[in-house]
């Protein structure tokens, strides 16, 4: 007879593949990772150039512009930094709409290069209130500000912001401040249109919708943006725009030694987007998985305490969905679901209070880049069996909830 030890006894399910579903780095496909895994070929000539230069139209549809883009090692901190330096000058004003913790981040990065920074905001469960922005507009009668940073996806709370609705109150304001929106959590997710939206810069990293390890970072520029250049004195040589985007010379595109293998990853990556998938059928997939897990969410929210952080659809991300489930149910869960699942959910960012100093009562679930049906509702189903585990209260039908927006498609 074959008698259980101990050790047998406390064994956990989480063999096997683990899933980290946090909202970046997302989930890199083998074939990117396979793409990257070569030996640095001749940097000088030859075929790293032809594919260096396959990106650039690329990109431009990924942001459906016809506007320039430049490449840069870094990350979206880096995008933050490369935006603001390429049209500012110290001293100018500019206008941050902050929606969570990453629309501050911004501001921030703006104040220490030398900006003078006001800050409009919003809360962690709303959105860009279009009223409070045409009186910050309106009051500005000499239009000192010269930039409007909006986040288009907040990660922290989830809010996904109308980026359409900006440059149209911007224009009924006759105010000519450049709009620049932070894409780093929706490019490739959500829908975005940065010529049919009147975006003037927008900026992303590799490691989220572009399914690509961390490490590149891209800022797109239209004809306005690139006039407020030539008058800008934040700019310095490694962050300039201008040589990445116009340069012959090669070692100019990245101000120096080319990220090799992050530039074929980008390749698969831009290739099973584009080329493979298509970049509407990309966005379809987000907006259904994102509502399998609202349904899960909303079905396990009528018998306990979860809650989605936004409460109107509309303003919901299609990339990461931030939940409240009261402190310290947030941890307890996140870590169940790690230790005896294999599934890391993301943390609660900047939701900190006095009662919950460290963000105790929120998780978040990552629903961007790499993801399919199984994916999403494996979370879900981890999710759930924690729920029930920890003794959570929770409505019940979650699942089944999530099965049925799947079936749908
Ligand atoms: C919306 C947004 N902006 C900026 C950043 C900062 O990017 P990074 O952590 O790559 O510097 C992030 C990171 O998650 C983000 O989600």
């Amino acid at each position: 007879m074959y008698i259980l030890n101990e050790k047998a006894c406390s064994m956990t399910l989480n063999f096997g593949r683990s899933y980290v579903a946090i909202p970046g780095p997302s989930v890199v496909p083998e074939r990117v990772l396979n793409a990257m895994h070569r030996a640095s070929p001749n940097i000088y000539e030859g075929p790293l150039h032809d594919l260096t230069d396959t990106l650039y139209p690329d990109l431009r549809a990924i942001a459906r512009t016809e506007n320039a883009v430049a490449i840069y090692i870094g990350n979206g901190h880096s995008a933050w930094e490369a935006s603001l330096c390429n049209v500012l000058s110290r001293g100018d004003r500019v206008l941050a709409l902050a929606t969570g913790a990453f629309g501050h981040g911004w501001r921030d990065a703006a104040a220490a290069l030398g900006a003078r920074v006001d800050l409009l905001d919003f809360g962690r469960r709303a959105g860009i209130d279009i009223d409070r922005l045409a009186d910050a507009l309106k009051t500005d009668k000499s239009h000192e500000i010269k930039v409007v940073l909006a986040t288009h996806t907040d990660t922290a709370t989830s809010v996904r912001n109308d980026i359409a609705a900006l440059r149209t109150c911007l224009d009924a304001c006759s105010h000519p401040a450049l709009l620049m929106v932070d894409c780093i959590a929706s490019m490739a997710c959500d829908p975005f249109e940065m010529d049919l939206w009147g975006v003037d810069v927008a900026i992303t990293g590799s490691q989220k919708g572009l399914m690509t390890p961390p490490g590149l970072s891209f800022v797109w520029f239209n004809e306005k943006a690139a006039a407020a250049h030539t008058k800008a004195d934040m700019v310095t040589p490694y962050w300039d725009w201008a040589p990445r985007v116009n340069a012959s010379e090669f070692f100019r595109k990245f101000d120096g030694t080319a990220p090799v293998q992050h530039l074929y990853g980008l390749r698969e990556a831009l290739d099973m987007l584009l080329n493979e998938e298509g970049l509407e059928a990309v966005w379809r997939r987000h907006d259904l998985l994102a509502r399998a897990v609202w349904a899960a969410l909303d079905h396990w929210g009528q018998g306990g305490p979860i809650e989605i952080n936004i409460a109107q659809e509309d303003l919901r991300s299609r990339a990461v969905t931030s939940v409240r489930i009261g402190a310290r149910h947030g941890t307890d869960l996140r870590r169940w679901v790690e230790q005896k699942t294999g599934v890391t959910l993301g943390i609660g960012l900047g939701m900190a209070t006095e009662d919950d100093p460290n963000s105790d009562g929120f998780f978040r679930i990552a629903h961007m880049g790499h993801v399919n049906a199984h994916m999403t509702l494996g979370v879900l189903g981890v999710i759930e069996a924690g729920l029930v585990a920890l003794e959570i209260p929770h409505g019940p039908g979650g699942l089944a909830a999530a099965a049925a927006i799947v079936a749908q498609a």
